[in-house]
């Protein structure tokens, strides 16, 4: 397993002393990284926070593997039924390992396919039911609460579409929750689900390796047992105070430096795989979710948080790059890069007299992707955009299992550097509320009040 992280292109030598750190800026934030590396620690052995055991965990990856195998040839599709930190890492999990749809190629028993609900646009979910089969779908529906309203009412529909054709199915159905507590975990118990738990002290976004992930992951075939042995490598490079081998603390460094101190409050998070794409959804909702706070832990407003946007390489430097290069210098890149991709690309020799074909003929994709990576930093650099990589040596299960935990770590190390919880997400909640009011449920009249008073506040305001 290899990922290295490149911070030469941050540096004020590359990119200027405006936008880029110097050697004085860095050397002085060592102790702040200590610090950061420190305080983390002391939380996550206090079980605070679970993330960086879920690797070590064989007996939860042992139960997993029993349940998969005792289903296998039974089903052509897995159907995730989850949203967010419940379904995002599934998603990069399978796109990571297995490619990025549609180049994914037929799905039979032997090579399921993965269907992921995670929204309640009525078309979406119709069309989707329309194309799977309900007597060669495993459902997996996924809510730490157990009571998102976008899981369950999706939830409802998917159970309903299964009884009709295959009557009551207990066995085709599996809840990732958490143990013992919630609307969902009640309901499968009352119906006979198949029930994995997930940690109390592991939030959505940081779940991929609790079985939120590796229950799907295992279901389509990945190698979860690779997969957590890659995370295990990384989580013990994470606690190390070593910056040369701590990627995750030193890339944390050097990214609090350029947004707090050069002012980037966007980071493009701009991988040159598509295998790695999930992963780049992953990540937003990673960063975003974590870091956009209102507060700092002793309570005083901040509003702190940096924007994640994902962009696609190459396809977007036909889209975005020119305002990454010219626009507002307001962003900081980190490029995903892969050394050996799956398929080198063959670009077929033979001239065809003309220069644009004759330059390419005979060399290959993986080279083109390459230089044109290298040459959108270099093209950056010049103009003076901060920007680093990581390289992943490939994308596979070890990579892809180091590579997330390498992200939550970096989040996690973050959080400590803006004085934030980043385990937290307050602001989602008055929404959840006020829908939960309009949808009637009991319990949350105070919330339905509130928006028809907003209702009315927008009417006078017309
Ligand atoms: O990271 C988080 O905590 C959230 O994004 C949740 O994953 C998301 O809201 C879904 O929650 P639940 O798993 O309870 O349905």
């Amino acid at each position: 397993m290899n990922i290295q992280f490149d911070e030469t292109n941050l540096l004020a030598e590359m990119v200027g002393k405006a936008n880029g750190v110097t050697r004085a800026e860095a050397g002085r934030a060592q102790s702040k990284a200590q610090k950061a590396l420190a305080a983390f620690r002391k939380r996550s052995d206090a079980g605070l926070y679970g993330f960086p055991q879920l690797p070590f965990q064989s007996k939860v990856i042992r139960a997993i593997l029993r349940y998969a195998g005792e289903v296998r040839g039974s089903y052509d599709t897995v159907c995730v039924v989850g949203i967010g930190g419940s379904a995002l890492g599934a998603w990069a999990l399978d796109c990571g390992v297995r490619g990025p749809h549609p180049v994914q190629g037929a799905f039979t028993p032997d090579h399921p396919r993965l269907v992921i609900l995670d929204n309640v646009d009525p078309d979406f979910t119709s069309a989707a039911l329309g194309a799977m089969d309900p007597r060669k779908t495993m459902v997996v529906v996924v809510a730490k609460s157990g009571g998102t309203a976008e899981t369950v009412a999706t939830f409802l529909i998917v159970r309903e579409w299964l009884e009709q054709a295959v009557g009551a199915a207990p066995g085709r159905i599996a809840a990732v929750t958490t143990e013992g507590k919630g609307d969902l975990y009640e309901l499968a118990h009352a119906e006979g689900y198949r029930v994995f738990g997930i940690p109390e002290n592991v939030g959505g976004r940081f779940s991929v390796l609790t079985p939120v992930g590796l229950l799907p992951a295992a279901l389509i075939g990945i190698d979860i047992v690779k997969l957590c042995r890659g995370a295990v490598r990384m989580t013990e490079a994470c606690w190390l105070p070593d910056l040369e081998r701590n990627l995750a603390l030193r890339a944390a460094l050097y990214h609090w430096l350029v947004w707090t101190r050069k002012g980037k409050p966007i980071q493009v998070a701009f991988p040159y795989s598509n295998h790695l794409w999930g992963t780049a959804f992953w990540f937003r909702q990673l960063w975003a979710e974590s870091l956009g706070k209102a507060r700092d832990a002793k309570g005083e407003t901040v509003h702190t948080g940096q924007t994640p946007v994902a962009a696609l390489g190459t396809t977007d430097q036909h889209s975005q790059v020119q305002l990454y290069i010219e626009g507002p210098n307001d962003k900081v890149f980190t490029f995903w890069a892969v050394r050996r991709f799956h398929a080198a690309g063959p670009i077929p020799r033979g001239s065809t007299g003309l220069a644009a074909f004759d330059a390419l003929a005979g060399q290959s994709l993986a080279k083109l992707i390459d230089a044109e990576r290298r040459s959108t930093a270099a093209a950056m650099t010049e103009c003076g955009r901060p920007n680093c990589t990581v390289t992943l040596d490939r994308v596979d299960e070890e990579h892809l299992g180091a590579f997330l935990q390498m992200m939550e770590f970096e989040t996690a190390f973050m959080g400590e550097l803006l004085n934030i919880d980043a385990f937290d997400q307050p602001g989602v909640e008055l929404a959840k509320k006020l829908t939960f009011g309009l949808m009637g449920r009991a319990g949350y009249d105070q919330y339905r009040a509130q928006f028809s008073a907003y209702e009315k506040k927008r009417e006078a305001a017309r």
